[in-house]
């Protein structure tokens, strides 16, 4: 196979964001747009990914990674100018080269690779990615001549008024012939309404040159959104909502109502998993067969056993096991680890605790820096206290323990295995295995007193 390289367009501002953030690190579905992007090149075994970068550069650089090599641009001159920031890098290479903006988050690796395909069967020099809108205001029009071929790109706002009634719209993704296109970008002027050098005038050059041009219409508009506001913004997180929540049905997940439930691309879910109204699933969670997330469920990098349920609750960062009951109203903080048959009831908070199999904290805890071993009972309203102000201590709980309700382990402390802990107490020494704690002031009752204190009211 030949050389295939790809230049991914993130320098620009993005000023109709209206934002601080860099257009192109904008989320959809909680994953930055030209991550998506590149994402999808990943699977196209390029010999070169470049990214040019200019406004938000060291943002865009962190974002990516290794996935991909870099090209500043320094000053924002335009597409044409942006692209030609490559040339030292493959400027002289024989192969085919994809362009493709950081702001198109839907495109498929599966489009692009055909889009490549029929660039080599066709033999042609360019060819440009195009599709039919209703409304193609603010996108570059396909001009065609009289056999139909591609003529040139016009900008919406260098256009004629015949002009702007074309529908066919450059989605501003392109394979060209490496070489010939380093060539024709040193020819492109920036004599046009925004002052810009634009990469599309390269297909009228290689046109007027006697170059073969030719273009791959894509039949669903919608992969090709280009992100310029906030309105196209919302439009992309629609778009990919459905297509992820179809996927996932496909496979076998009951998803009640897809128009409100909000899963990640990175997100795996076996079959027979029902994810309830309301629910926002992100990172690289993993929920196994069975469970049933949700209403109102939001989780990010968790991985989730089966046949377990999760109902109005929070987790991050955790791993929970099998046959699990969590919430309503729970929040599972980072680094926890639930067992199986473990219970953690509503108004439970947890964080950085290792919890075991079929232990139980039914109500109201508070559970932090803390080892919890199997078959614990933690009543309501106990509190692990982990916090001096300065540091975080360990709470240790064995197995077959029983903590009264509103009892404050003050850490460092370890409750044996088997140990009782008395309901209301505040417990800041270790208790020994099997035996029983009380740390409370004794009850006093004095005969009459209520009725004393009453007669003065
Ligand atoms: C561009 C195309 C238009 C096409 C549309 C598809 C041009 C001149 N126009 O318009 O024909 O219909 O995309 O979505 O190419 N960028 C740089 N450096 C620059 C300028 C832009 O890296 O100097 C990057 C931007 O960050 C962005 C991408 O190039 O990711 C496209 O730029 P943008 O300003 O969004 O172009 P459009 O006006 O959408
Ligand atoms: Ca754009």
């Amino acid at each position: 196979m030949e050389n295939r390289y790809a230049i991914v367009l993130a320098a620009g501002q993005g000023t109709r964001m209206k934002s601080k953030k860099y257009k192109v690190l904008h989320p959809v579905l909680g994953r930055p747009m030209v991550q998506h992007v590149i994402d999808q090149l990943q699977a196209l075994q390029l010999k070169k990914v470049m990214t040019i970068v200019g406004h938000g550069a060291e943002q865009v650089k962190q974002q990516l990674g290794e996935s991909s090599e870099f090209v500043l641009q320094e000053e924002q001159l335009g597409t044409g100018h942006a692209v030609k920031q490559a040339a030292p890098m493959i400027g002289n290479e024989q192969g085919v080269t994809l362009v493709v903006c950081g702001d198109t988050p839907l495109l498929t690796a599966d489009t692009l690779a055909a889009l490549f395909d029929q660039h080599v069967q066709s033999q042609a020099k360019a060819t440009v990615l195009t599709t039919t809108i209703t409304d193609p205001t603010g996108y570059g029009r396909v001009i065609r001549d009289d056999d139909g071929n591609v003529a040139k790109i016009v900008e919406h706002k260098d256009a004629t008024s015949d002009q702007l009634l074309v529908n066919e719209i450059n989605t501003g993704t392109y394979c060209f012939d490496n070489e010939l296109l380093f060539d024709a970008l040193n020819k492109v002027s920036n004599d046009n309404a925004q002052g810009e050098y634009y990469l599309p005038d390269v297909i009228e050059i290689l046109k007027q040159a006697n170059e073969t041009i030719a273009a791959y219409q894509t039949t669903d508009p919608d992969e090709t959104i280009g992100v310029n506001d906030r309105v196209a913004l919302a439009k992309a997180e629609k778009v990919m909502k459905n297509r992820i929540n179809l996927e996932h049905m496909r496979n076998g997940v009951s998803i009640i109502d897809p128009d409100n439930t909000y899963i990640g691309p990175s997100v795996r879910i076996e079959q027979d998993v029902v994810v309830e109204p309301g629910c926002i699933i992100n990172g690289e969670t993993i929920i196994r067969t069975g469970s049933i997330i949700g209403p109102h469920t939001e989780i990010n990098n968790c991985v989730i056993g089966e046949n377990t349920i999760i109902k109005q609750s929070v987790a991050a960062d955790s791993d929970i096991g099998n046959n699990v009951n969590i919430g309503p109203y729970a929040h599972i903080r980072p680094e926890a680890t639930i067992g199986d048959e473990v219970k953690i009831g509503n108004f439970v908070e947890v964080k950085k605790a290792n919890i075991e199999n079929k232990s139980k904290v039914s109500h109201l805890s508070y559970i932090g820096d803390a080892e919890i071993g199997k078959n614990v009972n933690v009543g309501c309203g106990t509190i692990t206290v982990n916090y001096d102000g300065e540091k975080k201590y360990l709470t240790k709980i064995e197995d077959d323990a029983f903590i009264g309700c509103n009892a404050n382990l003050i850490a460092p402390v370890t409750i044996g295995k088997g140990a009782l802990v008395a309901a209301g107490s505040t417990i800041n020494k270790d208790v020994e295995a099997d035996a029983l704690s009380i740390a409370r002031s004794k009850q006093v009752n004095k005969q009459s007193y209520a009725k004393r204190i009453n007669k003065h009211k």
